[in-house]
């Protein structure tokens, strides 16, 4: 099945929250809304992906960013 939106998976386990997931999330939210991804993508939480130790961990299309940032995850989403 093709998507027009790009998926962007946010892990939403404990140890992921911990490391910044949340704040991440919220962001992620905030920009997919109002900012230059408006409508291009969208955002969905995923359980523990079971790769903790380098949380927080963001997929973008099949590319996993692992201690993600907004900045990380903005320009994998320009490259993808
Ligand atoms: S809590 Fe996010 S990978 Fe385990």
């Amino acid at each position: 099945m093709q998507h027009k939106r790009k998926l962007v998976f946010v892990c939403s386990g404990s140890d992921c929250k911990k490391s910044g997931g949340k704040a991440l999330r919220k962001e992620l939210k905030e920009n997919f809304k109002h900012g230059e991804f408006k409508g291009q993508c969208k955002l969905i939480s995923t359980k523990c992906l079971d790769m903790c130790k380098t949380a927080p961990v963001v997929i973008v299309g099949d590319h996993f960013c692992k201690h993600a940032t907004i900045q990380k995850i903005i320009t994998q989403l320009k490259k993808s």
